[in-house]
């Protein structure tokens, strides 16, 4: 275990997860945990900066344990751990920030984008800062938010990971991780943190299409496709996916809804079955109930046997406690011995 190279990355305590969370996460997860020395937890504290629901927090988080289990993390294998459950991710956040900007926070692509859904105001071409300093205090963005980048950062360098499976939304998250782990090494003229990178089986990373023709998929945008969907409800939210009148002529390029579905089948179906349906609507040949059928069988045979084996989990209380203790003693006892050396190297030391 001791010369793999560090896995780590996590998902926040929203709801359940999606597709998205699947190909860009999870499914990576599973894969990563035969070769590396893996750790995966669920970001509990991170779901705060825009879910302070007390009581959906607690059940969101085991809905996350049990689909990680369901689908197929061992937790013998890797480390699953609930990030509240180490203290120490908590102080290092307060060392680390005092070297993190405002500035680079602010300027940070999904807290501009949250920020202003929060206010309730869209991008008119105003500086977000400006917005931001005239709202008075009850329509306010929390600080949590503005720091979220600090937090996700010390995630992975208390663990001190090489490798951080996420999808494409978080490559920004993850290079202001790498500028953090130098600046601290040279500010300090250690080499203490390696600046880690995300991973991919295939050569990019993945960005997930909704199924309602634009962006990709996510919670807040109401497009997914959830791992624990019933069969039925499945169907129908592929079914009803957005597409256009069909191609008019060969070889037309392909809209943007109906490209959101070829890559959804990408992910999903046999490349034979991709390319039979990239050659009918080529010739003009498609019809778009037939790819839909397909592509909700192919997503089916992914989805079903972790739907089937999610509920008896996440019914399972000591199995969930068992695995959640070990995790946190794991991930603890490492994450101790880092905020030890980053106190010692920040000069904070004792004096009984
Ligand atoms: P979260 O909960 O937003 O997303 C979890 C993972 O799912 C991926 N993802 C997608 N990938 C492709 N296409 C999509 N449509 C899609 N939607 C979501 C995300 O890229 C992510 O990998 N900040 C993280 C949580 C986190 C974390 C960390 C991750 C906190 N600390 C440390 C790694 C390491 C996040 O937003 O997760």
């Amino acid at each position: 275990m001791n010369n793999k190279e560090v896995v780590l990355s996590g998902i926040r305590a929203t709801g359940n997860l999606h597709l998205g969370n699947y190909y860009g996460a999870l499914s990576k997860f599973v894969k990563m945990q035969n070769d590396y020395d893996c750790l995966f937890f669920i970001a509990d504290l991170h779901a705060l900066t825009t879910a302070p629901d007390p009581n959906a927090l607690h059940e969101n988080v085991r809905n996350i344990l049990a689909e990680y289990l369901a689908a197929g993390i061992d937790p013998d294998k890797a480390t699953i751990f609930v990030q509240s459950d180490v203290p120490e991710i908590s102080e290092m956040y307060l060392l680390l920030n005092m070297h993190v900007g405002i500035g680079e926070l602010m300027r940070t692509a999904s807290f501009k984008d949250k920020a202003r859904k929060q206010l309730g105001l869209t991008d008119d071409g105003t500086d977000i800062e400006k917005q931001i300093i005239g709202t008075d205090s009850n329509k306010r963005v929390n600080a949590g938010l503005l720091t979220y980048p600090t937090l996700m950062a010390v995630d992975i360098l208390i663990q001190k990971a090489h490798k951080v499976p996420v999808g494409k939304d978080q490559e920004q998250h993850l290079e202001l991780t790498r500028r953090f782990a130098r600046r601290f090494n040279s500010f300090y003229g250690v080499d203490l943190f390696p600046e880690p990178e995300n991973f991919n089986f295939g050569d990019h990373a993945v960005k997930v299409p909704g199924l309602d023709g634009s962006g990709k998929m996510g919670k807040s945008e109401g497009n997914c496709i959830y791992l624990i969907d019933e069969e039925k409800v499945l169907r129908k939210k592929v079914m009803r996916a957005v597409t256009d009148e069909g191609p008019k002529e060969p070889n037309q390029p392909v809209s943007q809804p109906v490209e959101n579905l070829f890559t959804l089948m990408e992910l999903t179906s046999a490349p034979e079955i991709v390319q039979s349906y990239r050659d009918a609507y080529a010739d003009c040949s498609i019809r778009y109930g037939d790819l839909k059928k397909q592509l909700a069988e192919d997503i089916l045979k992914v989805t079903t046997p972790i739907r089937e084996r999610y509920h008896d989990i996440r019914n399972d209380d000591a199995f969930i406690a068992r695995v959640v203790r070990q995790g946190a003693e794991r991930a603890r006892e490492r994450a101790a011995k880092t905020l030890a050396e980053v106190r010692e190297i920040m000069g904070i030391r004792k004096f009984y």
